[in-house]
């Protein structure tokens, strides 16, 4: 007999997957309906993976089948999918789901090793991860990855990304002969970036971690209205004279309408590795103010440590081959830091880059029309005046 008792009944026999316990127990049927041989059944559950619920809806299909319905009706109600992107505006990596720009407001502080560093353990971490290097003035990222000798391969007139610790990687480095410099102009720049996210085999990535020269420059404002920028991050040492061009790069973020996912405070202190003994070298903490002035928060302090050096210069980053070291430990918790921010940006409605696009005409650089002197051979291509801040 079919009624909404009988039913209820035979749910009992119905576990949700994975457990011992009913659907009826665990109280995910919400409401059950007879009318006309007819039966329908609604059922809210925790899983959002599609499997859960067909598995779900063919057992309550078999068992109503023995109560002799002629129709069952099953309704599965899932839980909303976290978001993974919601960013707007123009993208023209559109697979790409998030994308982090890695600034600084000077040279040296170690982006390179914290971009090198973050991608691996996101990648660790499960997600799917991408490593660009945009530093075309000075293209570390191969030699660091430890696919500096590693030719990538054409497929038509694309390039494949290169594989390293689990990480999709492309450079210009990769691109250039060993040791050859190149003179990069204004537009030169912008070509350039859009290239190397346009004209690489990029695959379906959770995320794309790009390592940018250091300043405020061409490359960033490029990257900026070529892609919505789902969140950035700057990199520092703890000494003042380095805060002060930091504040400069968190200025650039925001006028460029970047979250600013945190600071990370590079070569804080140095623990020696014979007595571990602490000595504040550079310094130490003091990156926290300027966090709170640009409302953000410190993503990691990493301390000086030979091991960081050594992983970097031998293409062995120390998250991948030295997981148990402190270092390893707090670039894992940056990373997830970096994600849950990333996530939280989504949710809220992700990022738009509208705002900020061109209106030079393509292959002027945006920066020229401010009054910043026309890019000279020269020049180190930043415009010198803030790009996108004015
Ligand atoms: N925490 C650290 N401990 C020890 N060595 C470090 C640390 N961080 C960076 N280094 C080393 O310092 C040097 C500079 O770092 P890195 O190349 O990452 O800086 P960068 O900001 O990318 O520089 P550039 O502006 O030239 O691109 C590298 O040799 C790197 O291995
Ligand atoms: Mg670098």
């Amino acid at each position: 007999m079919l009624t909404r008792e009988t039913v209820n009944e035979k749910l009992q026999e119905v576990t949700y997957p994975g457990f011992t316990k009913s659907i009826v127990d665990f109280g995910f049927v919400k409401d059950i309906d007879v009318n006309d041989g007819v039966a329908y059944v609604e059922v809210e559950i925790s899983s959002s993976a599609p499997e859960v619920s067909a598995q779900l809806k063919d057992e309550i299909t078999k068992k109503l089948q023995l109560l002799g319905a002629q129709k069952i009706d099953v309704v599965i109600k899932t839980p909303k999918m976290p978001k993974e992107s919601s960013s707007q505006g123009k993208n023209i990596v559109p697979h790409i789901k998030n994308f982090v720009m890695v600034s600084s407001g000077k040279g040296g502080v170690g982006k390179s090793t914290t971009t090198t560093n973050i991608a691996i353990a996101l990648a660790m971490q499960g997600k799917k991860v991408g490593l660009l290097d945009a530093d075309i003035y000075g293209p570390n990222i191969p030699r660091m990855m430890g696919v500096e000798q590693e030719q990538p391969e054409i497929v038509g007139n694309k390039v494949k990304p290169l594989l390293s610790h689990g990480v999709e990687v492309m450079s210009m480095g990769s691109l250039m002969e060993e040791g050859q410099s190149l003179i990069w102009r204004g537009a030169m720049v912008m070509k350039a970036i859009q290239q190397l996210l346009q004209d690489i085999l990029w695959s379906e990535l959770d995320v794309l971690v790009i390592d940018m020269p250091p300043g405020t420059g061409d490359a960033q404002l490029t990257l900026a209205q070529s892609v919505p920028v789902t969140a950035g991050i700057c990199v520092t040492t703890p000494q003042q004279v380095a805060l002060d061009d930091t504040e400069r790069s968190l200025d650039m973020f925001k006028k460029l309408h970047i979250p600013i996912a945190g600071i990370v405070e590079n070569m804080s202190g140095f623990i020696s590795p014979d007595t571990g003994k602490e000595y504040d070298i550079f310094g130490k903490g003091t990156t926290k103010p300027l966090a709170d002035k640009f409302d953000t928060i410190v993503l990691g302090e990493i301390p000086i440590e030979p091991a960081i050096r050594e992983g970097g210069d031998s293409g062995k980053p120390v998250t991948f081959h030295n997981p148990d070291s402190e270092t390893a430990k707090r670039y894992m918790q940056a990373a997830t830091k970096l994600w849950h921010t990333i996530e939280q940006i989504n949710e809220e409605g992700g990022v738009d880059n509208e705002a900020i696009q061109p209106t030079t005409p393509p292959g002027v650089s945006a920066c020229s029309t401010a009054g910043a002197p026309e890019a000279k051979p020269e020049d180190d291509g930043s415009c010198g005046t803030g790009c996108g801040c004015h």
